[in-house]
């Protein structure tokens, strides 16, 4: 998420800075900022909006400093605003920081810190980090600022890297990092900080990569100082020499955005549950569902509507929310939901489900149930988007900016809050007993390491399967139950990519029509788990096999009897049945993604498509 850029030397650290922001622009963002070493004050400004905004209410800073940092800020906790932009600065105004990432318990130390009398501009969790450090400071005037930092990192927890400066310790930058990325450019009589390398690589091939749990102190004099947060061990610095080129640097060494995110999905999943799911208490805690837990259980019905991916996230949430919290929901397409009257009361709880935020079909299905009295509920990735704002409540998806037109990391995360929605609820109203609730919020909390295996064991096996299906010209995707969903993101991830045309069917469903299509030359992907009417699919594959249809099985791991049918097997983890879906989206947008790519397709940006739909 989002960028970091920091400098001490001898260059004009606002052009260096400002320049090493725009490096990071892909990484998305909404909002920017700059502080510079102004001897006495710092200089700030920070804005809503790019770069260039940015620049138009700074420039005058140009030229004056040669210590500074900035940040592009990618909203999770308060909308995008002037206020809630980075740096953050203490309330003594002394210490400035900025961070990319989640203080996931920053609401309790928010509290303490309030009572002692510490007051709040922003609502971000940032915030209360900077006066953390404050608070360190002022308790003991011997402490000096590196250790105050060391002793706040301490306190907190969640994700983050960080740049601090401290008004009365010129020239000096603090860096810690825990989950969110942070290099150190050395250069000749300067330094450099940035989330990657991109800002300074044309300044210097030498950097560090701080490590997880360890923080630094940056100063010309003393050079760069690694520690562990946890105990101030000194570390010797690993440099690294950069061999990549900026645009690699970029995609943090993939390819193309899509694989990127496609493998940042055990940190996005991760990251969604952060702070939410405490499965050592047995709770899950979010505040959009918390608020309403009444208005959900006491609804006629929920509506979900969606498009695209985000729509079959919505399909699998039908699944999950009847199953545990057996209220009815059924799934709209917004554009189709829209145009056709449809029946509306005051009791319908209606949830959108959309990455973007932005979705003009969504945007409008949902005013039109605001208008008849339906209470709204959002389901978005960027924070403070058209339908973030226009509902009445709502929970974030934290994957992280999503840059791949198709849509990855940003479904994986919808289904995780689904999850979620429908574990709080179904413990809620009692359809859901406590041992169940406890044995499944702990799977959901294994998912990000099932996840990790998943991509680490398919993605080569996925790789060699593509090969053999670049020239196909039709494409069959099945399963049944949650799995069904499956198939028909699957299709979609396939047909937007590489532009075969597939189809997604529930397996079933198959002999009603789609099997007159099966030769030798039709591949059929089938999702077969374990759990989930496996004896039925068994029977689906062999009237595939009696046609000589091309089975790629993706099964659990020593699966025997669909396995020894099929022509490729893709083997993933076990799970819950409801949580299959997650773990089987992996290796089929790598399916899609390499089939693409071998079909030399420009996979970030597919043709015909944009990443929002902002038009009917
Ligand atoms: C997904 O790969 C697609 N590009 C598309 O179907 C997308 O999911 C759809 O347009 C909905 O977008 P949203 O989630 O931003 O509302
Ligand atoms: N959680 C912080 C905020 O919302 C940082 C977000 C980021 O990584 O940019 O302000």
């Amino acid at each position: 998420m989002c960028g970091i850029v920091g400098y001490t030397g001898f260059q004009d650290a606002y052009s260096v800075v400002i320049n090493g922001l725009r490096r990071l622009e892909y990484r998305g963002y909404d909002s920017a900022g700059i502080v510079l070493d102004g001897q006495g004050a710092f200089s700030m400004a920070k804005t809503k909006g790019k770069v260039d905004d940015l620049v138009a209410v700074s420039e005058e800073m140009k030229g004056k400093a040669t210590v500074g940092m900035g940040h592009t800020r990618w909203a999770t906790h308060g909308v995008p605003s002037d206020r809630n932009s980075h740096p953050h600065l203490s309330n003594n105004g002394k210490i400035a920081l900025v961070h990319n990432g989640i203080i996931e318990n920053y609401d309790t130390i928010k509290i303490m810190l309030t009572e002692k009398g510490f007051t709040f501009q922003s609502e971000t969790d940032t915030e209360v980090l900077v006066n953390l450090i404050q608070y360190f400071m002022d308790l003991n005037p011997e402490t000096d600022f590196p250790s105050a930092v060391r002793y706040a990192l301490n306190e907190v927890y969640g994700a983050y890297a960080i740049t601090v400066m401290h008004d009365d310790f010129p020239g000096l930058l603090v860096v810690g990092r825990l989950g969110s990325p942070l290099a150190i450019g050395l250069g000749e009589n300067e330094f450099f900080i940035a989330s990657d390398a991109s800002p300074f690589v044309e300044f210097t091939k030498e950097a560090i990569y701080l490590e997880e749990g360890h923080m630094a102190t940056i100063s010309m004099e003393h050079g760069v100082d690694i520690r562990s947060i946890a105990d101030n061990a000194r570390i010797e610095p690993a440099i690294q020499e950069l061999k990549f080129s900026l645009e690699q640097i970029e995609k943090g060494g993939y390819e193309h955005f899509m694989l990127k995110e496609i493998f940042e999905q055990p940190k996005s999943v991760h990251d969604t549950m952060r702070g939410r799911l405490l499965v050592d208490t047995g709770i899950i805690k979010m505040a959009g569902i918390f608020d309403h837990l009444e208005r959900f259980n006491n609804a006629g019905r929920i509506i979900i509507i969606a498009c695209g991916t985000s729509w079959h996230a919505g399909l699998i949430g039908e699944y999950l929310i009847e199953e545990f919290a057996r209220i009815n929901v059924e799934v709209e397409y917004a554009s189709e939901f829209r145009y056709r009257n449809p029946i509306i009361s005051e009791k319908d709880v209606v949830i959108a489900i959309s990455q973007s935020g932005e979705t003009a079909d969504t945007m409008a299905a949902l005013k039109l149930a605001k208008e008849r009295g339906a209470f709204i509920y959002g389901i978005c990735n960027v924070v403070d988007s058209s339908i973030a704002r226009i509902t009445d409540a709502g929970s974030y998806t934290h994957a992280g900016p999503e840059i791949g037109v198709a849509s990855t990391k940003a479904f994986t995360a919808q289904l995780t809050v689904l999850s979620m929605i429908a574990l709080k609820l179904g413990k809620h109203n009692g359809t859901l007993g406590n041992a169940e609730f406890m044995s499944l919020i702990s799977e959901l909390d294994a998912l990000p390491n099932k996840i990790e295996e998943t991509l680490e064991n398919t993605h080569e096996i996925v790789k060699e399967i593509s090969k053999d299906f670049v020239n196909s010209q039709n494409f069959l995707y099945l399963g049944r139950g949650y799995n069904y969903p499956s198939a028909l993101e699957g299709a979609l991830k396939l047909k937007e990519i590489s532009y075969i045309h597939a189809e997604g069917y529930p397996a079933a469903e198959m002999k009603h029509g789609p099997i007159a299509l099966i030769d030798e030359n039709m591949p059929i992907v089938i999702i077969a788990p374990k759990k989930g009417h496996y004896d039925k699919i068994v029977s689906n594959v062999q009237e595939i096999k009696a046609r000589k249809g091309k089975v790629i099985a993706v099964v659990n791991k020593g699966d025997v009897q669909v396995s020894s049918m099929s022509d490729y097997v893709i083997e993933i983890p076990e799970t819950s049945e409801c949580f299959s879906p997650i773990i089987a989206a992996l290796p089929l947008q790598l399916l899609a993604y390499y089939i693409a790519v071998y079909r030399g397709a420009n996979v970030d940006q597919p043709r015909n498509l944009a990443k929002s739909v902002t038009v009917e």
